[in-house]
């Protein structure tokens, strides 16, 4: 079974090719990691998943996207996430974080909502400011501050959230980015944020850190990104990256198709286009579905979200169920004889 082989990259190697996405728990108080999150992680490094990416972690506080999410803008945050990591890897997981800002989606209590241009995201929701050129560039020092802090924090892994119209997506995409300066108009302008987040946070890295960003491929609407601006926007930065984990929508609410494996397409043409490892995410549950995705080389990793929430041992009885009780946790080999 391909999924519960290792995958090297660069000098990184995770134990198989199963990953479980960000998700947000909301269950943060002030942004500080509760008992609830170490347990919950934990529970899935138990589970053997390869790579674990813990769920949208804020940059600053308005970038949450409620007031119950994480958040890793202040140094205080460290030993809450450092406590986290150490849940991890004492099970043999390779730790990643989500680095978020909500930009006109927060619905924090925090102010003031910013995002590249005065488009509000629904009826719901507030409008935001625009931002100013010396915001941009204190949010792209927030984001380097944040990934300093989440490698003190003892981190393996950092993904910077582009996707699912939070803010750096917001910029990427002409329905929410009407900005008349370097940072809106021609893709190129409006890749200009992703560029520079991406850049910026890597050179402030040490090398041996995993570096990926997480995209929504289409808009699925005409006026708006698809994979192909999403290609483009990548390709200038793409040295930098390890992984490109390829999501869709957010920005925009519109019918999307949903189906078994429905993103996987954009992550071939990604992985194709740019010639750089992905994850597909979406509706992958099953683990015939799985080892199609990698067979093809539509995919190097898998992400289950949903699922690893209804089980977290799905890993682990993917082991059992081929007999290689050796990866099991000593403790749970009676399960399975
Ligand atoms: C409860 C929940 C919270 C989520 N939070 C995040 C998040 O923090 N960051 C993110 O990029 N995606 C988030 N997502 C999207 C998931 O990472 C994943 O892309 C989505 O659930 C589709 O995968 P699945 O069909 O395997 O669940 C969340 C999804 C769920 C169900």
């Amino acid at each position: 079974m391909i999924s519960l082989t290792p995958y090297k990259v660069r000098n990184i190697e995770f134990k198989n090719r199963i990953v479980m996405p960000p998700m947000c728990m909301y269950q943060a108080e002030n942004g500080f990691v509760q008992p609830f999150h170490l347990t919950h992680y934990a529970t899935r490094a138990i589970g053997n998943v390869g790579m674990i990416i813990v769920e949208a972690t804020a940059v600053s506080p308005e970038g949450r996207i409620t007031d119950n999410d994480l958040g890793i803008w202040d140094d205080q945050f460290i030993p809450g996430l450092k406590q986290l990591t150490d849940e991890i890897h004492r099970y043999g997981s390779f730790a990643v974080i989500q680095l978020a800002h909500a930009g006109r989606k927060s619905q924090s209590s925090a102010n003031p909502h910013i995002a590249p241009s005065a488009l509000s995201f629904s009826d719901q929701y507030e409008t935001p400011v625009q931002m100013e050129e010396d915001e941009i560039k204190e949010l792209k020092d927030n984001f380097v501050k944040a990934a300093k802090r989440a490698i003190e924090a003892g981190f393996d892994g950092i993904e910077i959230h582009g996707a699912h119209g939070y803010l750096i997506h917001e910029f990427l995409s002409p329905l929410s980015n009407h900005r008349l300066d370097q940072y809106g108009g021609s893709l190129d302008n409006r890749a200009r944020l992703l560029r520079e987040v991406i850049t910026e946070v890597k050179e402030s890295i040490p090398n041996e850190i995993l570096f990926q960003v997480r995209v929504s491929a289409s808009d699925y609407d005409p006026e708006g990104i698809n994979v192909h601006d999403v290609i483009e926007a990548l390709r200038p930065v793409k040295e930098h990256l390890d992984f490109v984990h390829v999501s869709s929508g957010g920005n925009v609410t519109r019918p999307i198709e949903l189906k078994p494996a429905y993103q996987v397409s954009f992550s071939k043409q990604i992985k194709d286009t740019l010639n750089i490892p992905t994850i597909a995410v979406g509706l992958i549950y099953e683990s015939k579905l799985i080892e199609e995705v990698l067979e093809k080389g539509e995919a190097d990793l898998i992400a289950l979200g949903r699922e690893l929430l209804r089980n977290p041992y799905f890993v682990n009885q993917l082991y059992a169920s081929e007999k290689q009780l050796n990866q099991l946790p000593e403790s749970y080999l009676r399960a399975y004889k």
